[in-house]
C-alpha cells in the first residue's frame, strides 16, 4: 500500500484524538483570477461552444448562512472547498480563438493566456506529435484551499474532486456527442513551471476532447507565465507535496481504448448537469431493479484513459426491490445479510447516508498508479452521481470512512479510495 495512503487512514480513534478544528474566518479563496491584462470573455450561454463550457464547472447555485454567501458548482467538491483549476487548449473550434485559456469559475469568463501561432501548441505534453482540433483540458489542484481543513489527508481529496472534474468534462462531452479521453501521462513537472504554480498549485491530469489533424506537425510550445495567487493564505504540507512528487510519473500503464457507451437522452442530461446537488440524507425510500441495473451500466462503462488501473466497487443493498440485501461485488453478489447499519458506521457514523440510502458503496485498488487511480475513483464517483440524479435518485460522496475497518468488511487489504452512497 502507497505510505501516503497508509498514514492518511481514518479509524474510530483517529478521527477522536486528532479532530480538524478550522478557522471559518480564514479560509482560503476558492477560484483563482488571472489579472485583467488578460483578454477576457465572460460566457454567452446562447453560444454552443460556451454552453458546453459552462457545463463543466460553471456556478449553479447559490446558498445564504449566517456565516455568509456559498456559491456551489456543477462538480461537486469535498467540503464545497474547490481545490481544483481548468486549463485548456483549444485549437479549430468555431467562435473560439486558438490559444491557451484558464477557465474563470468566478466570474464564468475565460482569461487567454497564450495565443497560439505557427506550429506551436501543448499536443507534445500530451504525447501527441500532430495538431489536435477541438479540446485539449488540464485540471490543476491548489492543495491548501484543501489541506487547510483536512490536513495531510487532503491530497486525497483533491483527487477525488479532480476526478470529479474529469468525470463532468465527460458528462458534458455527452451534450455533443463526443468522448474524452484521460491523459494522465502528460508532462506534468514542465507544465507546472510553464503556469508559474511554483508549488502552489499542480496539474494532475489532462482530458482530451480533439481529433488528430492529419497531416500537420505541431512543436512543443514554451512559454513563462508568472505566478498568480489562488488561494490567498497558504500553509506548506510537506508530506502532500512529497506524495505529490512521488507520483508525478506514471509507470506501467495499461490504455483503455474502448468507448463507453451512455443511453442518456440529451436534454434531460443537461438539465440533470444543470441541477446536481449532493442529498445531504435519505428516507429509507427503495430504488428499482431497473433502476439499479441502469446505475450498474453506466458506472462499470469503460473510461478512456492512457493509464486505467483497475478498481473493485463494492456495494451494500439496502433498498433494491427485489434484490437480496448483502455485499457485491462489481455486480456479484459476495455475502448476504443487513449491513446497511455497518455501512453508516463505517462512512464515518453518516448513517443518514450509507444507513437510510438505498445502496452504499466502497471503492477500493491496489495498483501503485495512485493519481490516476485515485482521479479514476473520482470519475466513477461523478458517473455514479449524474445516473442516479437522470433517475430521480439522490448521490453524496463520501470522502470520510474508516479505512482498515472497510477493509475488514469487505475482505481485501486493498487502499480505499472512495465511498458513495444513493437513494431516495
Ligand atoms: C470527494 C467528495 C467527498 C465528499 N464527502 C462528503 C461526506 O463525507 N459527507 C457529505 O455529507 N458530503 C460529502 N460530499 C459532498 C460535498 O459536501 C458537496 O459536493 C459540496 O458541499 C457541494 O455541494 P453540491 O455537491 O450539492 O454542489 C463529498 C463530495 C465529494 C466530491
Amino acid at each position: 500500500m502507497y505510505w501516503y495512503h497508509a498514514t492518511t487512514k481514518h479509524s474510530y480513534n483517529s478521527v477522536r484524538t486528532n479532530p480538524n478544528y478550522v478557522d471559518w474566518e480564514d479560509q482560503p479563496r476558492t477560484h483563482k483570477n488571472y489579472p485583467d491584462s488578460y483578454k477576457k470573455t465572460k460566457f454567452d450561454i446562447e453560444d454552443a461552444e460556451d454552453n458546453f463550457l459552462y457545463h463543466i464547472a460553471g456556478m449553479s447555485a447559490k446558498k445564504t448562512y449566517p456565516s455568509g454567501t456559498h456559491y456551489l458548482r456543477i462538480n461537486p467538491s469535498a467540503g464545497a472547498l474547490y481545490p481544483n483549476e481548468l486549463y485548456f487548449q483549444v485549437r479549430g473550434v468555431e467562435g473560439k480563438g486558438d490559444g491557451i485559456y484558464h477557465y474563470e469559475v468566478s466570474t464564468s469568463s475565460l482569461k487567454l493566456l497564450v495565443e497560439l501561432h505557427n506550429d506551436e501548441g501543448m499536443e507534445p505534453y500530451f504525447g501527441y506529435d500532430v495538431k489536435m482540433q477541438g479540446y485539449l483540458f488540464l485540471v490543476s489542484a491548489v492543495y491548501y484551499r484543501s489541506s487547510w481543513k483536512y490536513k495531510n489527508r487532503a491530497f486525497r481529496y483533491c483527487l477525488l474532486d479532480a476526478g470529479h472534474l474529469l468525470g463532468c468534462i465527460e458528462a458534458a462531452a455527452l451534450l455533443k456527442k463526443k468522448h474524452v479521453k484521460m491523459a494522465y501521462n502528460i508532462e506534468r513537472v514542465k507544465l507546472n513551471r510553464m503556469f508559474g504554480f511554483e508549488e502552489r498549485e499542480w496539474f494532475l491530469a489532462g482530458a482530451v476532447m480533439a481529433e488528430r489533424m492529419v497531416d500537420t506537425e505541431v512543436n512543443a510550445i514554451e512559454f513563462e507565465l508568472p505566478y498568480v495567487d489562488a488561494s490567498r493564505s497558504f500553509e506548506k504540507n510537506n508530506l502532500i507535496e512529497q506524495a505529490y512528487n512521488e507520483t508525478v510519473t506514471m509507470q506501467n500503464c495499461k490504455m483503455q481504448e474502448s468507448t463507453p457507451l451512455f443511453t442518456y437522452q440529451t436534454a434531460k442530461l443537461q438539465d440533470t448537469l444543470l441541477h446536481r446537488r449532493s442529498q445531504r440524507g435519505f428516507n429509507k425510500g427503495p430504488i428499482s431493479k431497473v433502476q439499479f441495473d441502469f446505475i450498474m451500466d453506466a458506472i462499470h462503462q469503460p473510461i478512456l484513459s492512457d493509464c486505467d488501473d483497475d478498481v473493485s466497487i463494492y456495494m451494500v443493498l439496502n433498498r433494491v426491490i427485489h434484490m437480496p440485501l448483502g455485499l457485491y461485488k462489481d455486480g456479484e453478489y459476495v455475502k448476504h445479510g443487513d449491513f446497511g447499519k455497518h455501512a453508516g458506521y463505517l462512512s464515518l457514523e453518516q448513517y443518514s447516508l450509507s444507513t437510510e440510502g438505498a445502496v452504499a458503496f466502497f471503492i477500493t485498488a491496489k495498483s501503485e498508479n495512485y493519481q490516476a487511480l485515485y482521479q479514476k475513483a473520482g470519475i466513477i464517483g461523478h458517473r455514479l452521481y449524474v445516473a442516479s440524479l437522470y433517475l430521480g435518485i439522490g448521490c453524496s460522496g463520501i470522502g470520510a470512512y474508516y479505512d482498515d475497518e472497510v477493509n475488514e468488511f469487505v475482505g481485501n487489504d486493498e487502499m480505499v479510495l472512495y465511498a458513495l452512497a444513493i437513494g431516495i
